[in-house]
């Protein structure tokens, strides 16, 4: 049986990038595998964390993922810190991953920056919490974007080394799933830079829960370029040359939206709009980004005044996700030799 196991950040004021970038993906994933989808709280707190924002952090979150598809019912939608085995599972790998392994993870030399004396031994520590998400259910295999792929490598060699070291079957070696083009959405103002929640002005963002007159003036208002939109040859077997990107960022940024959007092709997306206007563009952009966007923002606005009804689905996914966890937590803690009662 394959089981997928993800997370996503608490992160506050949801925008179209982590829409496109995760959210939407996990959508299409529920077909095909039984899924676990977790709001990663213990994550968030390797850095500082207000308590208050946290808790609507961990609500908006979940609201969006239900109010974009994910059907909690069938699928297992929690947050983590209510299944005590991550921490526990946690503990076990942080005695089984090296320090060079950590040592060489690009992400915390990036989040701690030049003072890396100053940073959580949490933050240190994170991948091998993210280890124990995904093989505290035996998950086998992992949606990842590129700045997860290195967590994934090493997820796959703490679940080796335990199996190799204790000369059993336990763990799976989890496989990552990479779907299709990623969407990188940029901001709405400048191409070059990521569509990000900390950017000052909300004109570089779309947000999941922006009516229709908002997601209308953005758009309008987004940076383009003074030249017509580029046809299908622009392309290089299928895809958007660097060389082109870099030439016309905001263009291809709001391109590839759309394209995302509409679930089409680029070269399908160039045919369309062919030497058309950005005028033209923008206003047909608008009208499918109100359509797609619309009922979910709606539904989390909802959600968002009914926190009760977040919280108990919350409260019965971490439920049906210890019960997945604890024979597989059993089994584990027999094979290091710990008394079990
Ligand atoms: N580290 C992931 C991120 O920042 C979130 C995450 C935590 C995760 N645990 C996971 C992703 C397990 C996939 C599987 O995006």
């Amino acid at each position: 049986m394959n089981r997928i196991f993800s997370g996503v950040q608490p992160t506050g004021n949801l925008h179209l990038g982590n829409y496109l970038g995760a959210i939407r993906n996990w959508v299409s994933l529920q077909r095909d595998y039984e899924c676990l989808f977790c709001v990663v709280d213990l994550h968030a707190i390797t850095v500082w964390q207000d308590p208050a924002q946290l808790r609507a952090s961990t609500r908006e979150v979940a609201a969006a993922m239900i109010a974009s598809g994910i059907d909690a019912s069938k699928h297992i939608v929690f947050n983590q810190s209510q299944v005590s085995g991550h921490a526990e599972l946690a503990w076990i790998f942080n005695c089984v991953a090296r320090l060079g392994w950590l040592d060489r993870m690009t992400q915390f030399k990036e989040k701690a920056g030049k003072d890396k004396e100053r940073a959580s031994v949490g933050l240190y520590a994170y991948p091998n919490l993210m280890a124990a998400d995904i093989l505290l259910y035996k998950g086998t295999h992992v949606p990842v974007g590129e700045d997860q792929k290195q967590h994934l490598e090493l997820t796959r060699d703490i679940a080796q080394k335990f199996n190799n070291d204790f000369g059993v079957e336990v763990f799976p070696i989890p496989q990552p799933l990479i779907l299709g083009a990623a969407t990188r959405v940029m901001s709405l103002r400048d191409g070059t830079r990521k569509m990000s929640k900390s950017e000052p002005s909300d004109m570089t963002r779309i947000n999941m829960t922006d009516g229709p007159d908002d997601i209308a003036k953005k758009v309008r208002k987004a940076t383009s370029d003074p030249d017509l939109l580029p046809g299908p040859d622009a392309l290089d077997a299928g895809a958007v040359p660097e060389a082109a990107r870099q030439a016309r960022p905001e263009a291809y940024n709001l391109l590839g939206i759309y394209a995302a959007l509409a679930d089409k092709p680029m070269a399908a997306v160039l045919e369309e709009f062919a030497g058309a206007q950005f005028s033209h563009f923008k206003a047909v952009l608008t009208d499918l980004a109100v359509a797609a966007l619309g009922p979910i923002g709606q539904e989390m606005t909802r959600l968002a005044a009914d926190p009760g009804t977040v919280d108990a689905v919350l409260r019965e996914g971490a439920e049906r996700a210890r019960a997945v966890a604890a024979p597989i937590l059993d089994e584990v803690y027999d094979v290091v030799g710990f008394l079990r009662p």
